[in-house]
């Protein structure tokens, strides 16, 4: 294997200063990039050729970053374990894999669902939505794709994808020769990703857009599956209203069904493998939109109780974006270290404890 080339190594030297210097940044990369993390792991590569480099240049680029890291192949997490695994510890609380924790197996809990409706009256919760990401086996994340490897990917998803049956048979729209209009509305309505991503553009993941990218969508639009996005796939269930458990089984029936036709990329350790090191393990992350008037009054306050019950606080177009009308993506936080059940789970009895202290602030 060559030598990882001077100017990136100095380009990773020059990482430290970078995000240190930036007194706004608050990213788990600023925090654990260390100058013993570099000297350690600036030469090093992965057999596919990612360097330290290829991982931290999003969050170099965009001192903003939350987090600041991506894999671009299942490797580069134990490569360059020094600077993810800290990271994977901080982000999702409670698990420690330095200390050689696991994944636990995955673990849906059909048999155990109980999700009644926390806002029957359709007062404060918008719609619902679920998602999980998966990788195909065999090929590295999107930095390290080549653009017939982009067009393999669809071809097979996408017969993957047209052998669904009943609710969740659908159509795939590639989202080349998508008109910009058909593009724009399906965006504003939440089903499908932005694009050019500022953070996926400079972890060099939005390589010959738009090929390879597209949406699959059942004709109600419950059921989407984005294509190669961040991810290879983002399996996706969401409705209106707050009928979780509805929401939650079908995305199990949609994730069963595929798993039957594509084989995904799982880690004893990590366990499903994705891009990003917030969407390893369970890969899920349960949402409610939803109008809490009194308790985002103060907006600090309200990210402040939200993390206590290990919920995030996005806007109304999902992450970094504002909310609009009053209206909060709220979701669990964690993916690791729980099961999907428990994922799920967690953001549903968070939310109906927000619910209840939102009531409680009601008429004050
Ligand atoms: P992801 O959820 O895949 O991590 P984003 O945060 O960017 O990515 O969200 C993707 C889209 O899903 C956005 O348009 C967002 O508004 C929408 N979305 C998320 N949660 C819900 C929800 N509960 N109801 C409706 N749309 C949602
Ligand atoms: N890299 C971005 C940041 O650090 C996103 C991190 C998590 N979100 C994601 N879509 N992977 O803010």
């Amino acid at each position: 294997m060559a030598a990882v080339d001077a100017d990136v190594v100095k380009k990773i030297e020059g990482a430290y200063d970078i995000l240190q210097k930036d007194e706004k940044g608050h990213s788990l990369l600023k925090k654990y990039l260390t100058k013993e993390v570099i000297e350690a792991n600036k030469n090093k590569k992965t057999a596919m050729g990612a360097s330290l480099w290829d991982c931290i240049q999003s969050g170099v680029a965009n001192t903003d970053s939350g987090v600041g890291i991506y894999a671009p192949d299942a490797e580069s997490y134990t490569t360059f374990k020094d600077v993810f695994y800290p990271i994977i510890n901080d982000y999702h609380i409670g698990f420690d894999i330095s200390k050689g924790a696991k994944h636990p197996p995955a673990d849906f809990g059909l048999n155990k669902l109980n999700f009644p409706n926390p806002d029957s009256e359709g007062k404060y919760i918008v719609s619902t939505r679920v998602r999980c990401g998966r990788s195909l086996q065999g090929y590295p994340f999107n930095p390290l794709l080549t653009e017939a490897q982009y067009k393999e990917m669809e071809q097979k998803v996408k017969s993957a994808l047209e052998g669904l049956t009943g609710e969740l048979a659908g159509t795939y729209y590639p989202l080349t020769g998508m008109t910009k209009e058909d593009q724009n509305q399906l965006i504003a309505d939440h089903f499908l990703f932005k694009e050019g991503d500022r953070f996926l553009q400079a972890a060099n993941a939005n390589r010959f857009w738009p090929t390879g990218r597209g949406i699959y969508h059942n004709k109600d639009k419950t059921f989407l599956v984005w294509i190669n996005e961040e991810d290879h796939l983002r399996i996706i269930s969401m409705q209106k209203g707050g009928d979780l458990l509805t929401i939650f089984k079908r995305l199990i029936e949609g994730v069963n069904q595929i798993e039957k036709k594509l084989p995904f990329s799982h880690d004893d350790t990590l366990g499903f493998l994705t891009f990003c090191p917030t969407n390893l393990g369970t890969t899920v992350r349960a949402s409610v939109h939803i109008k809490l008037p009194n308790l985002s009054k103060n907006l600090d306050e309200f990210h402040k109780i939200a993390g206590k019950y290990n919920l995030q606080v996005r806007g109304s177009a999902g992450e970094h974006s504002e909310a609009v009308g009053g209206i909060y993506d709220v979701s669990n936080k964690r993916r690791m270290g729980l099961t999907e059940y428990d994922a799920v789970k967690e953001m549903y009895d968070g939310i109906v404890e927000l619910i209840k202290l939102e009531k409680s602030m009601e008429g004050k």
